[in-house]
């Protein structure tokens, strides 16, 4: 039995890097998958991974910056799916990272970000408790993605061994990596489990 059968999963920014390893994952579990990302034309292409382990995938141009068009995205992904039982917010400063439990310098804007999105799953967990609806953070720490090559890391092998050297397990994390934590905290295996954050950061926060 698939983890995911039948449930529909919303990923923000489920195009690239962690959500689109996400979005693969949730597919591969049975999950119809939506995903809201901003329009580039890697979308097809990305899209094609998906699809091709769950033919029902959808994409949807959405910037979840504009909350007029997050709403529009949701009716959509109501109205094709019937149900949203699972929403990943995964864009921009809504994914949580091990940086919202430490600082790191030069990145304050970032670092207070994170710092508030597990303030809001906290709160959000203790709103929604009562609904039966659960609430979670997963922490990665250095995940290999677009993201991080943009930010010229891949091509700096100084700053790469640096940021290497920060995770005692000594390497970077994979989004797959990440993916397999979502899928968790997705799935009833989780249950149990609410208002809390889950480091996936190869024993960064550990030091
Ligand atoms: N890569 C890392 O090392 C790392 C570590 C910890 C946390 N995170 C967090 O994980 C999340 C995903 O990071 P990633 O590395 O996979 O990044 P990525 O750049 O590979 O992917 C991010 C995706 O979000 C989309 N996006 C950005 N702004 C958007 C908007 N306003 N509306 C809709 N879509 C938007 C982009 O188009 C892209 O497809 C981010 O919140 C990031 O801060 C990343």
């Amino acid at each position: 039995m698939k983890k995911l059968e039948n449930k529909t999963v919303f990923i923000t920014g489920g195009i690239s890097g962690i959500g689109k390893a996400c979005a693969i994952a949730a597919a591969k579990e049975g999950a119809n998958v939506a995903i809201a990302d901003l329009k580039s034309a890697t979308n097809s292409l990305a899209m094609e991974d998906v699809i091709k382990y769950n033919p029902k995938a959808i994409f949807i141009e959405c910037d979840v910056s504009v909350f007029a068009q997050v709403q529009e995205t949701i009716q959509r992904v109501v109205g094709v799916f019937g149900t949203l039982d699972i929403a990943l917010n995964n864009a921009g400063i809504g994914g949580e990272s091990n940086l919202g439990k430490v600082g790191f310098p030069n990145s304050s804007n970032y670092v207070a970000a994170k710092h508030g999105i597990i303030g809001l799953t906290q709160t959000a967990a203790l709103e929604y408790a009562q609904e039966g609806i659960r609430i979670n953070a997963i922490c990665p720490g250095f995940i290999e993605t677009p993201l991080l090559t943009n930010a010229g890391i891949a091509e700096n092998t100084d700053i790469q061994k640096y940021i290497i050297n920060l995770h005692p397990l000594k390497r970077l994390g994979k989004s797959g990596e990440v993916a397999n934590g979502f899928i968790f905290l997705a799935s009833d295996e989780s249950s149990f489990i609410t208002g809390t954050t889950v480091d996936i950061d190869g024993g960064y926060l550990s030091q």
